[in-house]
């Protein structure tokens, strides 16, 4: 495939994790860590705490992003977020089918490409979540499992979106992708980005990694050529190990 320069990208997925109070004093402390880093880097914090991470974050180049919308743009739906909200409260970005979501709530592929529409339709851009289970790996099925959670996920074509390929059983585990496991599964979702996009938009998208990335292991993965940046999840907590990560990925 055509080679091309991708800007990399680096998300910071809290999950479920701190209150307001850490949350400022996170974005007090990492703009000053980054500031002469390779590439975007993106938060993703709790619905509550979306206000305070925009205004500490606010003047800086660092964006924010929503963990999870809902398809229909407001309506009775308790508990949820819209992407007009998620806008509201600073964002840019969204996550889409992160596998915790697709196991907590039963999120389908269907669902994941509805949340995508209504989040490019709202001017956000989604960060759309794939990766296989363990067994699915050990019984040779992972392909064939991200060709179609992939092609599911973009069945809408959303435009523009970001990849992240998070394998289930590395995420929280400490059990990353080695980089030759990771670069030949970013290969064949890049060709099969290509089957779906065509070529030349597939050699432009970022795909990220995502899986117990931490400041040792970031540089090897990253000097992968079809990785472009990292989703993290644990280690992005902490201002300076995230910040470690994006440093060792060139400054
Ligand atoms: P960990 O980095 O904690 O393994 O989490 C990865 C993840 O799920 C990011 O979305």
């Amino acid at each position: 495939m055509t080679s091309i320069s991708r800007r990399p990208l680096f998300g910071g997925n809290w999950k479920m994790h701190k209150v307001a109070a850490e949350a400022e004093a996170y974005c007090r402390e990492l703009p000053g860590l980054v500031s002469d880093a390779l590439g975007e880097v993106v938060i993703f914090p709790s619905p509550t705490l979306l206000p305070t991470t925009s205004a500490g974050l606010a003047g800086s180049p660092i964006a924010v992003g929503g963990q999870d919308l809902h398809p229909e743009p407001a309506g009775a739906h308790t508990g949820d977020v819209s992407a007009t909200q998620l806008v509201d409260a600073g964002c840019s970005w969204v996550l889409c089918g992160h596998s915790e979501r697709r196991r907590d709530h039963g999120e389908t592929d269907a669902q994941v490409a509805a949340k995508a529409q209504a989040a490019v339709a709202a001017g956000l851009t989604p960060l759309i979540c794939i990766g296989e289970s363990e067994g699915e790996r050990e019984s040779g099925r992972a392909l064939e499992v991200l060709e179609r959670q992939l092609s599911g996920s973009l069945a809408e074509r959303p435009e523009p979106f970001a990849l992240a390929y998070e394998p289930v059983w590395a995420i929280g585990t400490g059990k990353t992708a080695t980089p030759e496991i990771a670069q030949e599964t970013h290969a064949f979702l890049r060709e099969a980005l290509a089957d779906l996009i065509g070529e030349p938009a597939a050699a432009s998208k970022r795909i990220l990694y995502g899986g117990s990335v931490n400041p040792k292991n970031a540089a090897s993965l990253f000097a992968k050529p079809d990785i472009d940046g990292f989703l993290v999840g644990g280690a992005s907590l902490d201002p300076s190990q995230f910040s470690a990560i994006i440093r060792s990925c060139g400054s």
